[in-house]
C-alpha cells in the first residue's frame, strides 16, 4: 500500500475551484439564509475552507453517519450525530467529501426530506460516478475523480492521511 507521489488534485487546484463553488452558491442563496451541514468527518476540511468562501448569513451543524465496520450494509444509514434544532422550513446545503456509492448521502437527503426543509441541497468535493448504486442529485461538485481509492484533505483509509493537503491515490 503506497501514497501516490504525484497529487491526484493538487492544493491549487482545490483552492481554485472552492473559491468557484462559493461564488456559485452565494450567488444561488443570495437573499436566503443558509445551514451548511457538514457530514463527519471527511467533508471537515472542505467545508472549512468552502464555508469562509460564503457570503452569509450562514449557519453550520454536523451529521455524521453510522459507519458500518467490517460489516454489510443493510438497509439504509442511519446517523448517530443529527441537528438538534428545527430543520423546518431551513435552506440546508449539506457538504460530503465524496459521492461514491451513494446510499449514504441517499439516507441523508431522505431522513432531511422528513423534517420539511425549505430546500435541500448537495455540495459534494468529488464524485466517483463509476460507482453510483443509488442516484443522488448533486447540485454542486468539486471533481469528478475516476475509480481509485483517494485519500488526503479529509479523506480516510482506517482514519489515516486525512491531515494530507492535497488529495491523493492510495495504491492499494
Ligand atoms: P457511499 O455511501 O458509498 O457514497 O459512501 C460515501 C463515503 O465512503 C464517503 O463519505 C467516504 O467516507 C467513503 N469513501 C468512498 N470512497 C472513498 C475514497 O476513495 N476514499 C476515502 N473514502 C471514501
Ligand atoms: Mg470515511
Amino acid at each position: 500500500m503506497q501514497v501516490s507521489n504525484r497529487p491526484l488534485i493538487s492544493r491549487a487546484e482545490l483552492d481554485r475551484r472552492i473559491v468557484e463553488l462559493g461564488e456559485v452558491i452565494s450567488r444561488d442563496y443570495a437573499g436566503r439564509e443558509l445551514l451548511v451541514l457538514v457530514v463527519l468527518k471527511g467533508a471537515v476540511f472542505f467545508a472549512a475552507d468552502l464555508i469562509k468562501q460564503l457570503k452569509g448569513p450562514v449557519e453550520v451543524d454536523f451529521v455524521r453517519a453510522k459507519s458500518y465496520q467490517g460489516v454489510e450494509r443493510q438497509g439504509p444509514a442511519t446517523f448517530s450525530l443529527f441537528p438538534e434544532a428545527s430543520l423546518f422550513g431551513r435552506n440546508i446545503l449539506i457538504v460530503e467529501d465524496i459521492l461514491d456509492t451513494g446510499h449514504t448521502t441517499a439516507a441523508l437527503f431522505e431522513r432531511l426530506r422528513r423534517e420539511n426543509p425549505a430546500s435541500l441541497a448537495l455540495c459534494a468535493l468529488l464524485d466517483k460516478p463509476s460507482r453510483r448504486q443509488i442516484s443522488v442529485p448533486c447540485a454542486y461538485l468539486g471533481f469528478t475523480v475516476p475509480d481509485v481509492f483517494v485519500i488526503g484533505y479529509g479523506l480516510d483509509y482506517n482514519e489515516q492521511y486525512r491531515h494530507l493537503p492535497d488529495i491523493r491515490i492510495l495504491e492499494l
